[in-house]
């Protein structure tokens, strides 16, 4: 960097996502660990990110890897214990990268200890930590809500005769947030990692987490709600977006203030709604950062994509600071899914990522242009695809292991051992790319180093430009432009002027712009004008 780094060096940040059962696999049992991020500190310096977010770490049965948690105080025992955590920290630190956990506030596993204490009987002690009701009039369900994962949010617990509440699976019962000693455990879990050096949480489903206290039903989806919602047939007006959610996030928040520096919280937010997404700033006083999946689910297109770009500028105007990110744990891959496995286009999108006005997440293998891993269905580890025949194809496909090079168990796991979910084509692998100065690695690298120097992309204010059809160009501060050409077709785009920093086509780095700028097909450059 070329200025001190900010307190607010989330703004400033490149955060890289780590699924750990994937990334490096120190033990011999084909399920990475901490130790191996902690041994692979090397490579994460060498690409230049500034932050890890690593999916939960905490003990789990596993029922949703990780997001079904049986202690919030531990570390499960496949991924390591407290002292591998301590020793991955200290190495991060060494290399000044920052490390970024993950929270489930949403609920736990059924085998945690507070849940078995809560249906034990009804009198228990932590009975009301949980969301619990009786059967309405007619003998039936509480009332209509749906899991997210599937069928009715409800489970009968026969031996003490109620319901409890899961959005998720059945073993994921929801927490009460209204009883304020849930409240005050979570102030001590978020304390706990912090005090141990954790610079702040992504926080799981942050938006379901304070449900509506009189259980109404929610409403039926309209023609206009979001694909999504009319899959599962309602809308979430009572289980989503409470006011009641925005005061817990204002009580975590100073919790963060606690600190020095201040330790960060971003929210997955699933929400369709930019001005819905841009309450859980507060005024200052929430969440640092949301996620953004309009842009995630939106099209590969210059028309959708500019689209929601500019529709995140005007929700969020110049105060709350948005977050980029193509791929995570729970949507295909966007080289996948983007790009089709289009080297061309994998770089064109690395390209837009790394220099929106906003944070980027990359997500391990990104770097790479990895792309979805075929599963069958004998190696099926996700419950979705279980759970939802037909509907859901299962999360598997973006989890497999980080390929680090080229044959048997691709530098994840030992060569003899079957990784728990099959490895992709290693052929792509960072050793492969780390060699070649044209592929998508260095590309990745470059870009990162590229806004780590720029104030322009770091800071600079968005503006799109004008641009023909299936082109979109944006000014990034008062220097910099970026081009997008998603047509398959080569066009011009006038009015840049300046000097190539970095193509896709990186045999087109250090060109001269003399007005007329020329992409090649699915081309993607960055100028910059010399105004800068
Ligand atoms: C979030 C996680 C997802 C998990 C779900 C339930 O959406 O990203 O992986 O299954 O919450 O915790």
């Amino acid at each position: 960097m070329t200025e001190a780094p900010s307190i607010q060096w989330w703004r400033d940040a490149v955060v890289y996502q780590i699924y750990p059962r994937s990334f490096q696999d120190t033990n011999g049992d084909g399920v990475g660990d901490l130790a191996g991020i902690t041994s692979r500190m090397e490579y994460l310096s060498w690409l230049g990110v500034d932050a890890l977010w690593l999916t939960p770490i905490t003990d789990s049965p596993d029922d949703d890897f990780g997001y079904d948690v049986r202690n919030y105080y531990n570390v499960h025992p496949a991924l390591g214990d407290l002292a591998s955590l301590d020793r991955l920290l200290e190495a991060a630190g060494r290399c000044e990268i920052r490390v970024v956990l993950d929270i489930v506030p949403n609920h736990t596993s059924d085998r945690h200890a507070w849940f078995k204490d809560a249906r034990a009987s009804r009198e228990s002690a932590h009975r009301d930590w949980y969301v619990w009701a009786g059967p309405s009039r007619d003998g039936s369900l509480p009332n209509n809500w749906l899991s997210v994962f599937g069928g009715p949010a409800w489970e009968h617990d026969a031996a003490t005769g109620e319901f409890y509440l899961h959005q998720f699976l059945p073993s994921q019962p929801d927490l009460n947030w209204w009883n304020p000693q849930v409240r005050d455990e979570f102030d001590r879990i978020l304390r706990f990692w912090f005090d141990r050096g954790v610079a702040g949480f992504r926080i799981d489903t942050a938006n379901k987490v304070v449900k509506d206290s009189l259980l109404r039903d929610n409403p039926p989806v309209r023609p206009t709600d979001p694909l999504m919602q009319r899959r599962l047939g309602q809308r979430p007006a009572w289980t989503s977006s409470q006011s009641g959610v925005h005061e817990v996030w204002r009580r975590w928040r100073t919790v963060c203030r606690e600190y020095e520096p201040e330790r960060m919280l971003v929210g997955e937010t699933w929400l369709f709604d930019l001005n819905e997404v841009a309450r859980y700033y507060g005024a200052d006083d929430e969440l640092h950062m949301n996620f953004n999946f309009p842009f995630v689910y939106a099209d590969f297109s210059a028309e959708a994509l500019r689209g929601v770009v500019e529709r995140t500028e005007a929700a969020f105007g110049g105060t709350r600071w948005p977050v980029w990110t193509a791929s995570n744990h729970d949507v295909s891959r966007f080289p996948s899914r983007w790009c089709r496995g289009d080297r061309r286009r994998i770089g064109m999108a690395l390209i837009m990522l790394l220099t929106l006005r906003g944070t980027p997440f990359l997500y391990y293998g990104d770097e790479l242009g990895m792309t979805d891993v075929a599963v069958p269905s004998d190696r099926t580890a996700d419950p979705l695809s279980r759970r939802m025949p037909g509907q859901h194809r299962g999360r598997d496909p973006e989890r497999t292991p980080m390929l680090w090079r080229p044959g048997p168990g691709a530098g994840f796991t030992v060569a003899d051992v079957e990784p728990w979910l099959p490895l992709g084509d290693s052929q792509v692998s960072v050793d492969q790319q780390r060699d070649d100065q044209a592929s998508t690695l260095h590309l990745c690298r470059d870009l990162i180093r590229l806004r780590h120097e720029s104030s322009d992309l770091r800071s600079g204010d968005y503006t799109s430009l004008d641009t023909p059809d299936g082109v979109w160009a944006y000014r990034r501060g008062t220097g910099t432009v970026v081009a997008l050409n998603f047509r398959d077709g080569e066009v011009t785009v006038p009015g840049v002027r300046g000097r190539i920093l970095i193509a896709s086509e990186r045999a087109h780095d250090g060109t001269d712009v003399a007005g007329l700028l020329r992409l090649g097909p699915a081309e993607a450059v960055v100028v910059i004008s010399g105004q800068e």
